[in-house]
């Protein structure tokens, strides 16, 4: 059999004879090796950084059709006869690179490049269907890709610049524009502000005309007439695609058990994570006789085989064709159809595979029961036709298909005049979110009246499957369509759809909640509807109600980024200050940036594939390997008996011994020829445990038994016992901040490489701190230093996760590297590392607050707790930061904070970004709001009024000026049109009832660096080559946020010499020893100093040549101190910045210095649902002097996203033994670019920082609190509706603000009706 050809990239079928379990599955492992731009990061079609695009040939329509898809959910096998474009076939740096590439690139969509070739690529299907797409198209075609760096916006931005429409801000010109503002108000600064980071005269034209042409021979193999049935067979599995419908029922009836794949996006994820196996596939994607739209007067048919997407085409095609009152179905479609999944697996996915796999969680199958839609099914018995019904959504057994039947098509009748369907959804997120609940309705009056003749309600995610409420349908039948109708329909399915306590997915109280608001919403669009049908006769609804009825819109993002323009007397050539494109942009658009999975593989190398502990705390009795070593192709199984050295290194355990502290710790690993065989044995790998006591998960069980990993940390200021005598009021609160996972694109990957002599080991691994691995793994393998080296090219994202856990990892694959002897390749799958690595420390805050009436806070008395984990980690560390940081902006005289970390067995809790702060400071921001709330206050005056005013000291007694804060804190207000939009919000609020705004402003005071000098010390060594071409090395890595590009414009300025002379290849250990972490917003900080250093060493060599010939170029003075043998390398050092903090006084110079912002969110609440909207954002930083104020800007606003994501919609579930649940994009959602805010404003606010080179400031972190905007602005809307409702002033509030609490909090009497419990914190 020929191999299928294609455009770019050849699945490679003969591959399949190699025989990977579950070989005949996904694309993505046989992806030719030298072609390594399509990423792996979830292998669940969650994630988009697999993006590439399909192009098949219809010979119906003589069209060729492009779509996106997730190549890890691609079965190889449907590819025949398919052209497959990788990023590489798009363009590529050794060719000519694409105008999608170049543009991401270049309006710095691009930071840690994991992401990019998934976003090159679906911006790229998009434009071979639509060369001039509207801003909507490319929102829209983003959905389904994540980027955890850059939070979108300049990723939408580069879309954006295809688009016909003007890129710029749409709001210029028109008065509201806030550049127009700024133009105004900066007239008077001495300092000219500038607000493009990209210039795209320099973009290359784009012409669809120049793109590749569908293959020839895929045209002729498409139209052959004579084709024939093709069947691929591998060891365990046989793939047919049958040639014919008749051809496809003989092998239905040959193979009833033989699953259809189609979009394989319900089989697909079944086989990865669920272990199903099924020897026989049959394919019939493609198929004629399933794609096909027949329309009639009464309703339509479609074809089986349609994909989501073409499903979405065809009924907006319907809906224009036909009057309104008959296409309320397929408007409820279409609603659901632009939020399902993102668009990959919209094109991926059919209406057959949907509408047969039946997910409970089903948005499309609830509005066809519910809009009467039937199943054309076929057989060799002949064809018969189903209702898509209750019976057959609850997978009744007699109203099932059977199983050698395929569904042909589906009927989905017209509506008709006096009958309304709606389809209504809420999920975590707007878009690429399973629906938390879900409901299709429809409802026919009697004509001309509101009496029902039929109701139908189907909800999703309610149960095992979708549930029919028909007994309540059945109930309210005859009944008038009114107030009281309403509510005992909501009584009647409430106690028909029965949610047990133990559900899967909890969220028991909130699920049932939701059952009666969405019915609420959907009696309320009937009435609306009635009304506008006979407005005399059916009264209309409240005008306060209407908000209601509609979900919120996805809006194109779109802001204004406002830095300081460059010095027009600063050289041409100097780049610092200029937003200089990410150094390694290209080669992360084009694919051809190198990660670690991307080396080619090694002679002899083996996978690693780990064995995790499933008990919380138990001893371990036996872990019998007989099983998985007797499995084909397994070398070994490593446990904590292969360590030669320390297995229990400072506290953190290699592999477990005797016994387990959480579930996910390592006990041991698998080392086999191939990834698929070292996890098929992992599985073979028996331990059996004894359950040990305690078993401690909570924060609260740890103060039970008194579990800390350390001392408390304590600062005091005043004499706060004192002070609360005097005050007018005091209030006593707890705040919970749950943690939060990394998600870094790229999972924690490591190839370590023994080498032949001495022990000597090389590690390449994607790290925030190279000494660390070094040190675990010679501590490991009892070996010297000297003879690990560790490399670092670049990290998929990091945020803090990649400073201590690749150490463990390194030291666990170092481990197994000594035992076989071979290199041995570690890659984390997705919900390994999310249950191995763990996460940002959830807090618990427990405050005491004295003060006046006119809201100036006397006294303070905080205690923090957060949930370390098992193991030491970074817990005592970010505690001290806490405490070090907690009184963020406010000056309160008497005040005392104490922290400890508990340790609890759960996996231990690491570093990220913002260390601690992001948690911590929103017990004060809550604390200051209660405070507001007593006063009668706003929040915002209460912070003005105890906000630091002038130069004073810290708690722990460090000068330091506040200016540049009040700077930010004053143009926030200022610039937001804050107190207009409060106004309006207001406004808005007393005219809406279900629906509210908030706002809210937050001020930052944050720390960069460390309190102890040693760890802000770095070192660089720059080499001058004979050419005059420079190579920097030093001791940071690069992880995205732009290090290394700071770091040559550092360099070029120093030496006076373009950027394009300099080189940075990689970090390691051999070039720049005993480099600290990269980490504390201090990378650009400490290695620019350092680098400064060795370039100014080597600028003071040359002066004598350069002083002999003053007109000579580079290069000639690179010669002549050649020829007079001067020193062309040199090593740069800087000795840290002088910080101390002694703990036993409280007191001390910890911080370097401070960095200010301020940020004002606006976001609208549906009180019904729970879900938000960010209207807008403003963010004022204090920059100092940017060195680029591109990377800066993208790290703030890519920190702010995180932020955001942190407290509104990432929420981490574990079981009460510990287990953790969510571990993957299907359950744990982090922000997409529906999440950003419609409206994205940051400016970078100049100051002064003498300390720091050239007078920045570290930006790394610090937008990540500002994204407690959101969760207050939220509280403030759902303050407003509570104050509607006539609720107490305060309440407690705790983050996330998910959707399940925003609807719980906003108690009405659709929550009344249901039983409220609170949820566990962990
Ligand atoms: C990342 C991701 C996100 C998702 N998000 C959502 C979401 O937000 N909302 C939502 O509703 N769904 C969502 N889904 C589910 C998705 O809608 C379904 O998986 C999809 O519709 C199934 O279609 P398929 O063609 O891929 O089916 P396949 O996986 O190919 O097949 C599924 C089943 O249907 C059977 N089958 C397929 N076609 C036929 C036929 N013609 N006749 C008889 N049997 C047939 C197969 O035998 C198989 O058992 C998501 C899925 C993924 C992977
Ligand atoms: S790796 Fe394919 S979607 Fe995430
Ligand atoms: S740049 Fe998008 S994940 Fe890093």
């Amino acid at each position: 059999m020929p191999p299928p050809p294609n455009l770019c990239r050849e699945p490679q079928l003969p591959a399949l004879r190699s025989e990977q379990p579950g070989s005949l599955f996904s694309l993505t492992p046989f992806l030719p090796v030298h072609l390594t731009g399509t990423k792996y990061s979830c292998g669940s079609g969650g994630c988009g950084a697999c993006t590439v695009m399909v192009s098949r040939y219809d010979p119906k329509t003589k069209k060729i059709h492009h779509y996106p898809v997730t190549a890890c959910l691609v079965p190889i096998c449907s590819l025949y006869g398919a052209a497959v474009t990788t990023v590489e076939g798009v363009g590529s740096i050794k060719t000519r690179i694409h105008p999608v590439q170049e543009r991401l690139a270049k309006c710095h969509g691009t930071q840690c490049g994991f992401c990019s070739p998934g976003m090159v690529m679906s911006i790229y299907t998009l434009l071979r269907n639509h060369p001039e797409p509207t801003p909507e198209q490319i929102t829209e075609a983003l959905g389904g890709n994540l980027c955890r760096c850059t939070g979108y916006r300049p990723i939408v931005e580069s879309g954006k610049t295809f688009c016909a429409e003007s890129a710029v801000c749409q709001m210029k010109g028109s008065g509201k524009c806030c550049m127009d503002q700024e133009e105004k108000s900066f007239t008077s600064r001495q300092e000219k502000m500038c607000t493009k980071l990209y210039n795209e005269d320099e973009f290359q034209p784009f012409d669809p005309s120049q793109e590749p042409i569908f293959p020839p021979e895929l045209i002729r193999m498409a139209e052959d007439p004579n084709k024939r049935r093709l069947t691929f067979r591998g060891k365990r599995t046989t793939w047919i695609t049958p040639v014919n419908l008749n051809d496809l029922l003989e092998l239905k009836t040959n193979f009833p058990e033989a699953p259809i794949i189609m979009g394989n996006t319900a089989v697909g994820p079944s086989i990865k994570f669920r272990d199903e196996f099924h020897p026989v596939f049959i394919s019939p994607l493609g198929l004629q006789e399933l794609y096909f739209v027949d329309s009639t007067d009464d309703g339509v048919t479609i074809g089986a085989g349609y994909s989501l997407a073409q499903l979405n085409d065809a009924l907006h095609f319907i809906v224009s064709e036909q009057p309104k009152e008959k296409t309320k179905t397929y408007h409820a479609l279409l609603k659901h159809l632009r939020t399902l999944a993102g668009a990959q697996i919209r094109n991926m996915a059919t209406l057959g595979g949907h509408v047969v796999s039946r997910p409970n969680f089903s948005d499309l199958n609830p509005i066809l029961a519910a809009g009467n839609a039937t199943i054309n099914l076929i057989s060799k018995e002949g064809k018969r036709q189903i209702p898509l019904d209750g019976r057959f959504l609850e997978k009744s057994p007699e109203a099932n298909l059977k199983s050698e039947e395929t569904v042909l098509s589906v009927y989905i009748p017209h509506s008709t005049r006096w009958h309304f369907v709606s389809g209504l959804r809420i999920a975590q997120r707007q878009e690429n979110a399973f629906a938390m609940v879900n409901a299709g309705m429809s409802v026919k009056f009697e004509d001309g009246t509101d009496t029902i003749k039929e109701l139908q309600m189907f909800y999703g995610s309610v149960g095992p499957t979708v549930v029919s409420a028909s007994k309540t349908c059945q109930q309210l039948t005859g009944r008038y369509w009114n107030d009281q109708m309403l509510s005992d329909a909501c009584q009647l399915v409430l106690d028909e759809i029965y949610i047990p306590p133990d559900a899967e997915g909890g969220m028991v109280e909130y699920r049932r909640t939701l059952i009666i608001s969405l019915l609420f919403k959907f009696y309320l669009k009937v009435r609306r509807g009635l009304n506008k049908m006979d407005p005399h006769k059916f009264p209309d609804i409240p005008e306060r109600f209407v908000s209601a009825l509609e979900d919120f819109p996805i809006e194109t993002p779109q802001g204004i980024q406002m830095f300081q323009c460059v010095d027009p007397y600063q050289p041409p050539q100097d780049p610092v200050g200029h937003p200089v494109m990410h150094q390694s942009a290209i080669k992360h658009t084009t694919g051809e940036a190198v990660f670690v999975d991307d080396i080619p593989p090694i002679s002899q190398e083996l996978f690693l594939a780990v064995v995790t502990s499933t008990r919380a705390h138990a001893k371990i009795i036996l872990i019998d390997t007989s099983e998985a070593l007797a499995l084909p192709g397994v070398a070994d199984v490593i446990t904590a008996e292969d360590v030669p050295g320390d297995n229990n290194y400072q506290g953190e355990i290699f592999y477990a011994q005797n016994e387990v502290i959480c579930v996910g710790q390592i006990v041991c690993t698998v080392a086999a020829d191939t990834y698929a065989h070292a996890k098929e044995a992992a599985k073979k790998v028996r331990i059996v445990y004894e359950d040990l006591e305690p078993r401690i998960i909570t924060i609260e069980q740890a103060l039970e038994h008194n579990s800390f990993l350390s001392a408390e940390k304590k600062i005091e200021q005043g004499n706060v016992e004192q002070a609360f005598k005097h005050v007018d009021q005091i209030i006593e609160g707890e705040v919970h901040v749950e943690g939060q996972e990394h998600f870094y694109m790229e999972t924690q990957t490591i190839l370590a490489i023994p080498q032949e002599e001495d022990k000597e080991m090389v590690l390449h691994l994607g790290t925030q701190f190279q000494t660390h691995v070094q040190e675990y793994v010679a501590a490991a393998l009892n070996i010297p230093r000297n003879r690990i080296a560790c490399h670092t090219k670049r990290a998929g994202g990091a945020f803090g996760g990649k400073v201590s856990k690749p150490a463990l990892l390194g030291a666990v694959s170092a481990v197994a590297a000594n035992k076989t002897g071979r290199p041995i390749r570690f890659i984390l799958e997705r919900g390994d590392d999310m249950l191995i690595t763990a996460g940002r420390h959830p807090l618990l805050g427990k405050y005491k607050i004295g003060f006046m009436n006119n809201g100036v806070i006397k006294a303070a008395d905080i205690e923090y707790y957060i949930n370390g984990g098992c193991t030491p980690d970074e817990s005592e560390l970010v505690m001290e930061f806490i405490v070090l940081r907690c009184e963020n902006a406010y000056y309160i005289p008497n005040f005392r904070c104490r922290g400890r970390p508990c340790k609890t067995n759960l996996p231990s809790n690491t570093a990220f970004r913002g260390f601690g702060f992001p948690q911590g400071i929103v017990v004060s921001e809550a604390y200051i709001t209660a405070v507001a709330s007593q006063c009668n206050l706003t929040p915002e005056q209460v912070k003005e009024i105890n906000m630091y005013k002038r130069t004073s000291r810290t708690v722990h007694k460090q000068i330091f000026n506040p200016e540049p804060l009040r700077r930010c804190w004053k143009e926030c207000l200022e610039k937001s049109s804050f107190s207009a939009r409060k106004l309006a919000a207001e406004e808005f609020n007393k005219k809406n009832y279900w629906k509210k705004r908030g706002l809210a402003v937050v001020p930052m005071k944050f720390t960069v660096g460390m309190p102890t000098t040693f760890y802000n010390q770095a070192a660089a060594l720059v080499h001058i080559y004979l050419d005059g071409s420079v190579l920097v090395s030093h001791g940071g890595c690069e992880l995205g946020q732009g290090l290394h590009t700071k770091m040559i414009q550092v360099a070029s300025r120093e030496l006076n010499i373009p950027e394009s002379y300099i080189h940075l290849s990689e970090t390691n250990t051999t070039t720049v020893p005993n480099a600290t972490f990269t980490a504390g917003s201090m990378g650009a900080d400490i290695n620019g100093k350092a680098v400064q250093n060795a370039c100014q060493i080597l600028k003071a060599r040359l002066q004598p040549v350069i002083r002999k010939n003053p007109k000579g170029t580079w290069e000639e003075w690179i010669s002549e101190a050649y020829e007079e043998s001067i020193n062309l390398s040199t090593t740069g050092y800087f000795k840290g910045y002088q910080t101390n903090m002694d703990w036993k006084k409280g007191e001390g110079d910890a911080f370097p210095y401070f960095v200010y912002g301020a940020s004002c969110s606006e976001v609208e609440v549906d009180c019904l649902t729970g879900a938000h909207k960010l209207l807008r954002t403003d963010i004022f930083m204090d920059a100092a002097f940017s060195i680029n104020p591109a990377v800066d800007i993208g790290q703030i606003e890519g920190a702010f996203v995180q932020g955001m994501g942190f407290y509104t919609i990432e929420e981490l579930k574990y079981s009460p033994e510990g287990v953790l649940y969510s571990r993957g994009p299907d359950d744990y959602k982090i922000p997409t670019v529906t999440e950003i805010p419609e409206e994205f404003n940051v400016t970078l606010v100049r100051s002064q920082n003498p300390i720091a080179i050239y007078s920045s400031k570290g930006l790394g972190e610090a937008g990540m609190f500002l994204g407690s905007s959101v969760l207050f602005a939220i509280y403030d809307a759902v303050a407003a509706a509570r104050r509607e409702r006539g609720l107490t002033k305060t309440f407690t509030l705790s983050s996330p603000a998910t959707p399940e609490l925003i609807r719980m909090t906003c108690v009405d009497q659709f929550t009344d009706m249901v039983r409220v419990v609170r949820r566990a914190p962990y």
